[in-house]
């Protein structure tokens, strides 16, 4: 199938790739040095983890799973969650890393003085932009952003523009991306068994009222707890319920939008144009105040803007539709309300139900997913499902941190970018900016300047499953 030129292409992509934004005498476009962060002789990759909280020691409990990866810094401003890492750290056996705290710009002392080969940064949200600039402009081959990347549409430019400035790697860290069924599905969109793929639906769909409360004493609220925000509550409490006072739209996108965007090759021959998005009115929070801290509770007055439902509606280049749901606030059990629709058939992860036409068992009635993804499980799990047993999320995050330090040590182009970082991220902004207006449309930047016509679809292909030649006949013919 591929001709010969495409494949000088490509190889050409790949060896240019390689260089990453180095010019012939070795400094990078920042006149920094590219020495620092050459591979140490001992052929460890050296990691520094900038936020040990919650998020951050679970990558750090799969990253010590793989041998060759060096945690040779930790940057974190609370010492709860320094003490914690540094514990797991020693419980594995690891060397002590060398700590910057005190206040919180002490990332910038860490990107300074160590010469890493990758960090990774799982701090809030507000944080995640700043932190991911300074690691690509100190000369840090190697960047991974936790979720969301970015608040503002200016963020997602400055992701962008330091990247391509630099020619520095940034990785979003949607793990999603990476769940069995989901990658499963990946397969079955790129051989055409669904046929051409019309619509999807997408979301995050849980329960947050106890994480934007947490006091530290119960993981689940329970009635009788202290309610807790800001600075004196644990984890997420101390800032995600902010967004959620003084914001309203899409808050989380990017566990639904970043699966979707890689079954219809957005950023890679497809990209979102339009948004538009509604708000329901916000009533979740105020009721779960009144009920476990009664109608005096200080909080009780606080008039959350984010709407308990927001739905998003997007419009691709390429005809297809995407609805994106975000849903925190009320009571429910968790979904991402995956639903994949093409020409010959639909994947509904809610009720996990697979029906293809001609092939299902029988004419309008559908199978149970398994019998489906089990047929198409992707090479990361069919390879590493087993060594993924125990990692975060049931195995995903150590699948998305094995192919972010895959990269890593093959110095390849990382498998989620810094363009799918903006455009996914950028969900958020454009959805506020919808929201205030009434649902008016507003239109998605190209975060790729136009590359998005030619760039191929690389995210982690499977050789067992070829690509629908219908899928690939545009790239070919040019
Ligand atoms: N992909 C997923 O499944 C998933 C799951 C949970 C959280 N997350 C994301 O991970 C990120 C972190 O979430 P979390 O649950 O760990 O939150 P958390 O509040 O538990 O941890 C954040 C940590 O960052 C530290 N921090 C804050 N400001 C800092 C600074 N300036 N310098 C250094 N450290 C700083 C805090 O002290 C804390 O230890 C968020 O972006 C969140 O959305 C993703």
């Amino acid at each position: 199938m591929p001709n010969n030129r495409r494949d000088f292409i490509k190889k050409s992509a790949l060896a240019g790739a390689g260089v990453l934004g180095m010019n012939l005498s070795g400094q990078d476009m920042f006149g920094q040095s590219g020495k620092n962060h050459e591979r140490s002789a001992d052929g460890m990759v050296k990691t520094g983890f900038i936020g040990v909280g919650s998020r951050g020691r679970s990558h750090l409990n799969d990253t010590m799973a793989l041998k060759d990866v060096e945690i040779v810094a930790v940057c974190d401003i609370q010492k709860s969650s320094l003490d914690e890492a540094l514990k797991m750290i020693a419980g594995k056996g690891r060397k002590a890393p060398r700590i910057y705290t005190g206040n919180e710009k002490s990332f910038e002392d860490m990107l300074k003085n160590e010469a890493l080969d990758a960090v990774i940064i799982a701090t809030p949200w507000e944080w995640h932009v700043p932190m991911s600039v300074a690691s690509m402009k100190a000369g840090i081959p190697y960047t991974a952003v936790e979720v969301s990347a970015a608040n503002t549409l200016e963020e997602c430019w400055d992701l962008v523009n330091v990247h391509e400035e630099t020619g520095k790697e940034l990785m979003i860290l949607e793990n999603v991306c990476y769940r069995r069924d989901v990658m499963a599905v990946l397969n079955m969109v790129r051989t055409g068994l669904m046929g051409e793929i019309i619509h999807c639906r997408c979301g995050y769909e849980h329960d947050l009222r106890s994480v934007k409360f947490n006091d530290g004493v119960h993981y689940d609220f329970i009635p009788g707890g202290a309610l807790k925000m800001g600075t004196e509550a644990y984890s997420e409490a101390q800032w995600r319920s902010l967004h959620a006072i003084r914001r309203n739209g899409d808050l989380y996108p990017t566990h639904g939008i970043g699966p979707v965007a890689n079954y219809l090759d957005i950023n890679r021959g497809n990209r979102f144009i339009t948004l538009s998005a509604m708000a329901t009115k916000s009533r979740g929070l105020h009721k779960f105040i009144i009920e476990n801290g009664g109608a005096q509770h200080p909080y009780a007055n606080i008039d959350f803007n984010l709407g308990d439902i927001v739905t998003s509606m997007i419009k691709c280049a390429n005809g297809e539709t995407i609805i994106v749901t975000h849903d925190t606030n009320l009571p429910r059990p968790y979904s991402l309300g995956f639903r994949v629709e093409g020409t010959s058939g639909l994947w509904y992860n809610d009720g996990d139900t697979i029906y293809i036409e001609g092939k299902s068992k029988n004419p309008h009635q559908w199978d149970e997913s398994k019998e489906w993804t089990n047929r198409y499980d992707h090479k990361y799990w069919r390879e590493r499902g087993q060594e993924a047993e125990g990692g975060g999320h049931g195995g995903m995050d150590f699948i998305m941190l094995y192919d972010f330090f895959d990269a890593v040590r093959n110095k390849k182009p990382v498998p989620l970018d810094a363009y799918d970082a903006a455009a996914w991220s950028a969900v958020s902004a454009l959805s506020e900016m919808s929201v205030n207006r009434g649902g008016s449309l507003v239109d998605f930047p190209d975060f790729t300047r136009g590359k998005w016509i030619k760039r191929e679809p690389l995210f982690a292909r499977d050789e067992k499953f070829p690509v629908d030649p219908q899928r690939t006949l545009i790239n070919d013919l040019f």
